[in-house]
């Protein structure tokens, strides 16, 4: 292997060793029934441990059942859902893969139709209940929907900031006990703890709103408290949205404080994304239900720099994600230490043999030793035509 690729380096956080510096970033499938993964989710996960991906985590998973964006999102709120996902688990690791699970909180975004469902995604209504089980009430920093149209959340009070702490500290230890062995707060895209963060989300005249110390004060006692619930050895990483990119929301400025006060409470790594806060959905779908790209005018790399500026300034790890496609990009965001690690997501459902793919590409391991064993006939023949051509 050429010890300058930075890409297939194994980088070491705590006492959890990831093989390279690319992770599957996580990916909603819409596709649980009643939060329990079914056989996609082993087939979609296990694809990218095959691709030799570092890293791989799971889809945001629900820390509370009125915490799924929609009916069909994978949960972590029982025990049974924990256990599903042990083969899964398993199968990771057994690809000398780290698995790896996003603990999420859709707040005010939840009790929506998935988006390729005809209509969504959008407020679940009461035509959808005899098929969803919804629309559930949402919760909320303050009583203010996403937007016109939207569903009105209730407002959090004390005692119900003391269980959604505690759902994400269960979830946490069921995630480890199955063996997930890297957890990520999900903070951002305008879910639950983004929206106590911004001030477009929360409008608490409280302790728990107010200044940016006071709309940072529950997202940091969450992660304390997932921090605390953990082995000291498996890294904790937080999922940010850098900037909300809306007048009078959260700035890189906040982002800046909140990654160093997130390091102080012991997150190894600030996974830099962005915006979410006003509802305008990620993805959209014409009448027929055709999914529609919302994003497509995104720049590659867009949300690099903010990776870059709070490894630089606030004194954690990070990682880097946002339309990060070809393997030179992907190494050359480390080379300049902008980041720790790379986040992929749609580029890996496109092609979940991506990592092997760039180690060739990039000129690491030649015999293509990373390969599943299973697989060697094809890349030996694949290695005789390259021969051949030369
Ligand atoms: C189908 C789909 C589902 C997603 N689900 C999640 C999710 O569960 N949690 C999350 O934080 N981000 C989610 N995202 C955002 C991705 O993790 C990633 O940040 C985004 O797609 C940008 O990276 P990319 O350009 O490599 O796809 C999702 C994106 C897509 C396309």
């Amino acid at each position: 292997m050429t010890a300058s690729v930075k890409l297939f380096e194994p980088l070491t956080l705590r006492g959890t060793t990831l093989p390279n510096r690319i992770v599957v970033s996580p990916l909603c499938q819409y596709s649980a029934v009643d939060g329990l993964a079914v056989p996609w989710h082993f087939a979609h996960l296990s694809t990218f441990a095959r691709g030799k991906a570092g890293l791989v985590f799971t889809e945001a998973a629900a820390v509370e059942e009125r915490g799924r964006i929609t009916p069909d999102c994978l949960g972590i709120w029982t025990d049974e859902q924990a256990e599903a996902l042990r083969p899964i688990v398993e199968f990771i690791e057994s690809q000398d893969c780290v698995p790896g699970m996003q603990l999420a909180h859709a707040g005010r975004k939840g009790s929506t139709r998935a988006p390729f469902v005809p209509k969504g995604p959008s407020p679940l209504t009461a035509e959808d209940a005899a098929e969803a089980g919804a629309p559930w009430l949402t919760v909320a920093p303050s009583a203010l929907p996403v937007t016109d149209g939207w569903h009105v959340p209730a407002a959090l009070d004390e005692a119900g900031l003391e269980t959604v702490k505690q759902a994400f500290v269960d979830a946490a230890r069921r995630a480890v006990a199955v063996g997930f062995r890297v957890l990520e707060l999900h903070m951002a895209h305008g879910y639950l703890l983004h929206s106590f963060l911004s001030p477009l989300g929360n409008q608490r005249e409280d302790a728990w709103g107010g200044d940016l110390e006071g709309r940072m004060r529950f997202p940091l006692e969450v992660a304390a408290a997932v921090r605390a619930a953990m082995p000291d050895q498996l890294p904790l990483f937080a999922r940010i949205s850098a900037i909300d990119g809306r007048e009078g929301g959260w700035q890189l400025e906040d982002s800046v404080t909140l990654a160093a006060r997130l390091a102080e409470v012991g997150v190894d790594v600030v996974d830099c994304s962005s915006g979410g806060i006003g509802g305008a959905p990620r993805f959209r779908s014409d009448d027929s239900g055709k999914p529609l790209s919302a994003d497509s005018a995104r720049a590659p790399g867009f949300q690099v720099p903010f990776a870059s500026r709070l490894r630089a300034e606030a004194g954690v790890g990070t990682m880097a994600v946002g339309v990060i496609i070809d393997p030179q990009q992907a190494e050359d965001i480390l080379q300049a230490g902008d980041a720790d690690l790379v986040a992929i997501g749609r580029e890996l459902m496109y092609d979940p043999f991506w990592p092997l793919h760039a180690a060739e590409a990039l000129g690491v391991d030649p015999d293509y030793r990373m390969w599943p064993k299973q697989y060697a006939w094809a890349v030996d023949r694949r290695a005789q035509i390259k021969r051949l051509n030369q």
